[in-house]
């Protein structure tokens, strides 16, 4: 294990390990955005190098699509792949029945898509992201460019009506510019504080005209495996009702840890 890693990303790593274990030959696997995703790529290419693992790799985003060829990984549209297997993904809120919030990387709509194409979809995440109630971290809605302060109009005159604490909503800039997603889009993100009722906000605000998708993962995630930086996981299945618990060993002299820049 380089020492160089903060306690954050043993935690990630760890997390990531035991859920690549979740892998076997010939799987189609989506793989989703963000730092602990990045985590379980390395560990995935890993697998395919050492073991000759055969896989097809579904990215959720241009970042992913290029770190997973660099480790080796055998890259796929998800037209090409039709169904997956399983997804792994990271995520940035999650509840206790396992709804989260997700697109804090931006790339919200490939990782609904990806998931919801998925036969399992396990989030691997360190306790910080662990929430009673969603919404303290901000929510991403993407929209089309089209007229987007019209649309971010209505999601706010929506909100008055909705169950949450705060109704607040920011524009995401990428310096002084609207960040743009890999489908041309923009995200207006909504300061909310608390979501009193996930599942009705996720539903109407995809009825609100320029939204392409919302950042709440209703239904859609199976398993968490949490790690910790001591490399112990925890990993809880809502569909088992399951909760166990293991440790990760790790090795000093990982391949993986050659590759960091
Ligand atoms: C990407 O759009 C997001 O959904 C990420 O999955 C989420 O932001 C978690 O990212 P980290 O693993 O970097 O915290």
């Amino acid at each position: 294990m380089s020492a160089d890693l903060s306690p954050i990303d043993k935690a990630k790593f760890a997390a990531a390990r035991r859920a690549v274990d979740l892998i076997e030959d010939g799987m189609r696997v989506g793989m989703g955005t963000g730092s602990t995703a990045a985590w379980m790529v390395r560990c995935l290419g890993e697998r395919v190098r050492e073991e000759g693992l055969r896989l097809q790799g579904v990215p959720t985003s241009t970042r992913t699509a290029d770190l997973a060829r660099q480790v080796g990984i055998d890259v796929v549209s998800l037209d090409e792949a039709k169904w997956l297997d399983i997804t792994i993904d990271g995520a940035d809120e999650f509840d206790p029945e396992l709804n989260l919030i997700k697109g804090g990387g931006g790339a919200l709509l490939q990782e609904k898509i990806v998931a919801t194409a998925s036969d399992q979809m396990v989030v691997i995440t360190d306790a910080s992201k662990e929430v009673h109630h969603l919404g303290g971290f901000p929510l991403p809605v993407e929209v089309i460019p089209f007229g987007w302060q019209t649309s971010r109009a209505l999601i706010e005159e929506l909100l008055e009506s909705m169950d949450v604490l705060g109704r607040q909503t920011t524009l995401r800039l990428n310096g002084s510019q609207p960040y743009v997603t890999d489908e041309g889009n923009y995200i207006v993100d909504l300061h909310l504080n608390r979501i009193g009722n996930a599942r009705q906000l996720a539903l109407v605000l995809n009825q609100v005209p320029g939204v392409v998708e919302n950042g709440l993962f209703i239904d859609i995630c199976d398993m968490v495996i949490i790690g910790g930086s001591d490399g112990k996981v925890e990993i809880r299945d809502i569909n088992e009702g399951s909760v166990s618990n293991e440790k990760i060993e790790f090795a000093d002299d990982d391949n993986i840890f050659a590759d960091l820049d």
